[in-house]
């Protein structure tokens, strides 16, 4: 089965010098062994603290940072294996901060007619700008506002115009890595709104990456918690809202607002000194001999896939 996007045991490792006097330095397992897939038309929610690797993942996804090993697949082909401009026809990405989404010293309209110049180079100017301009109206943008420059919008208008842009050439899949993280409440609900429309007018897969349960809950049809560089648990939103059953989802919840329970306590270790046996285990309200001890395998449990010795 070809999926829009699928990690198979992905991982990616960076060689980093702890410091000054540190000449041989060592490897940092961003991401460990990941293996997920996007399917047609839905929204994978991917979840975790700071660091945990997100970023790395998304950056392999959209083939920005080769894996260090396994494996990214596009429609069924390695990613390795297609030019940046077949690339940018089938997958586009919006970033956190859209500074860097969109190049300071463009007019918007240049910005979001990037991606078409490189995927169609066949067409017209005129059909180009008429285009852009349709797009900067389906984000509720005014066609003659693409004369102007990033700094002259607000941030939830600047975020509106890197959808804009990922959009513009019509790809199959958009990969969001904390979309609206920068933006207020308010804000938020608008961007988050205009990708599910965009999402249902178009069919659209979306790879959707925030450290806030709340917003990949509004958008995901299936979640991925992520932890230290691993996924530890992938359930559908109602499942994991309902029951969640690693305890690190247990205490990511609690700090949705609404919700009661335990919110997270210590913080993440550092990813230079994994704890031995299961990386939750220094947090974990749980924790018994055998997570010191031993790194627990990923099982199914009847549809959905957790990493943990006691699933709750
Ligand atoms: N280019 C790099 N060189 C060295 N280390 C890196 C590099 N990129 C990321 N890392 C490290 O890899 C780990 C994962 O980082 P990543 O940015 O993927 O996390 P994240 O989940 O996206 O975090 P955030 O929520 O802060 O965006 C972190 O420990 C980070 O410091
Ligand atoms: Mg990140």
């Amino acid at each position: 089965m070809a999926y829009p996007l699928e990690f198979r045991r992905a991982s990616r490792g960076f060689h980093v010098r702890r410091g000054f006097l540190d000449l041989r330095g060592m490897t940092l397992h961003a991401v460990e062994g990941v293996s997920l897939h996007v399917e047609k038309g839905e929204t994978l929610g991917l979840v975790g603290e700071s660091g945990c690797g997100k970023s790395t993942l998304a950056r392999m996804g959209a083939g920005l940072l080769k894996p260090s090993s396994g494996e990214v697949l596009i429609d069924g082909a390695d990613l390795s294996s297609f030019t940046p401009r077949e690339r940018a026809r089938r997958m586009q990405m919006v970033f956190q901060d859209p500074f860097s989404s969109l190049n300071p010293r463009m007019s918007v309209g240049a910005s979001v007619a990037e991606p078409l110049r490189m995927t169609r180079p066949e067409l017209s100017t005129s059909s180009l700008r008429d285009k852009v301009r349709s797009l900067l109206e389906k984000v509720e943008l005014r066609p003659e506002q693409a004369g102007l420059f990033p700094h002259e919008f607000s941030g939830g208008q600047r975020q509106r115009i890197a959808v804009a842009r990922a959009l513009v050439a019509d790809p199959s899949l958009v990969i969001c890595d904390e979309p609206v993280s920068a933006l207020d409440a308010s804000v938020q609900a608008q961007v988050l709104n205009l990708l599910r429309d965009m999402q249902d007018e178009r069919g659209l897969s979306y790879l959707f990456i925030s450290h806030d349960l709340g917003v990949v809950g509004f958008m995901s049809r299936r979640i991925a918690v992520m932890y230290l560089g691993r996924v530890v648990e992938l359930a559908s939103r109602e499942e994991l809202f309902r029951h969640p059953a690693h305890p690190y989802s247990k205490a990511l919840l609690a700090s949705v607002p609404g919700r009661g329970g335990h919110p997270l306590s210590g913080e993440m270790p550092s990813p230079f000194e994994p704890p031995r046996g299961c990386a939750f285990h220094p947090r974990c309200p749980f924790v018994r001999d055998l997570c010191r001890e031993c790194m627990p395998e990923e099982r199914d449990l009847g549809g959905r896939r957790v990493r943990c010795h006691y699933p709750l």
